[in-house]
């Protein structure tokens, strides 16, 4: 069974068909950059076209850099504000003609993880976080997601810590990769101080370079890079819309 996962983020907004019993992209992404501004109608118009690229008529799974409840965005950190208050659930499915399941980006790259990554079967407290334009969490309590987390804008030393310890800020700041992971460290260890989970589990892009920073952590929790990588919005995404089925 194919479903069509869509990942929407600061910078770009990508698409796939899922096979939602392996996990697997079954055609090539279809990428296109987010628009600037980032406003409600804009984005719906280039999901829209993602989805007439793959000439799609079945459900579709979408993610959002934002809270989102019952479909409506409640924040906007990282993308247009006019998006808070917006039903963007009800707009996609307007836009595209297919019924629409809207969730929470590092949300859905959890679900990828548990279902097809490096927490596949983990029971206890798993913690995903995705270091990007912002930083996205997900926690799992014996394979059961606590919805819209936020705990990128936890506070340290007086500012968000996506503020801090995004990969967005590592390349503004230019940071070398010690003096990022001594941040990171540092908001790993105040996550840790709270919720002593068992994994941590580092998705996006920046994930994919584990090696170049996981070396000066000094935690206590085991921790691995995401298996889905780039993928994980887009596959989470598909498998949480299994249930418009
Ligand atoms: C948003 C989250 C999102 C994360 C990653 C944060 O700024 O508040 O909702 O999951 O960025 O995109």
């Amino acid at each position: 069974m194919e479903i069509l996962g869509i990942d929407i983020g600061g910078s770009g907004i990508k698409g796939a068909p899922v096979n939602i019993e392996t996990g697997e992209l079954t055609s090539d992404r279809y990428r296109i950059p987010t628009p600037e501004p980032s406003v409600p109608e804009a984005v719906a118009d280039v999901v829209a076209k993602i989805t007439r690229h793959f000439e799609w008529t079945g459900p579709i799974g979408c993610t959002f850099p934002a809270v989102i409840k019952n479909g409506v965005a409640l924040t906007a950190a990282n993308v247009d504000n006019t998006w808070i208050g917006t039903n963007g659930q009800k707009l996609l499915r307007e836009k595209t003609g297919c019924p629409v399941l809207l969730l929470n980006d590092a949300d859905a790259a959890g679900f990828a993880e548990m279902k097809f990554g490096a927490s596949q079967d983990r029971t206890g407290v798993v913690i995903l976080l995705t270091l990007g334009t912002g930083i996205g969490s997900a926690i799992f309590v014996n394979g059961v997601l606590v919805p819209n987390t936020e705990f990128g804008h936890l506070d340290i030393r007086g500012k968000d810590a996506e503020n801090r310890a995004s990969d967005r800020i590592r390349k503004a700041e230019d940071l070398s990769w010690k003096e990022w992971a001594k941040r990171v460290n540092e908001y790993l260890q105040r996550m840790e101080a709270l919720f002593w989970p068992d994994l941590f589990i580092i998705g996006g892009g920046v994930s994919k370079k584990h090696e170049k920073f996981f070396r000066y952590f000094d935690i206590k929790t085991e921790i691995v890079p995401a298996k889905t990588l780039n993928e994980a919005g887009i596959i989470g995404a598909a498998l949480a819309a299994k249930m418009l089925l």
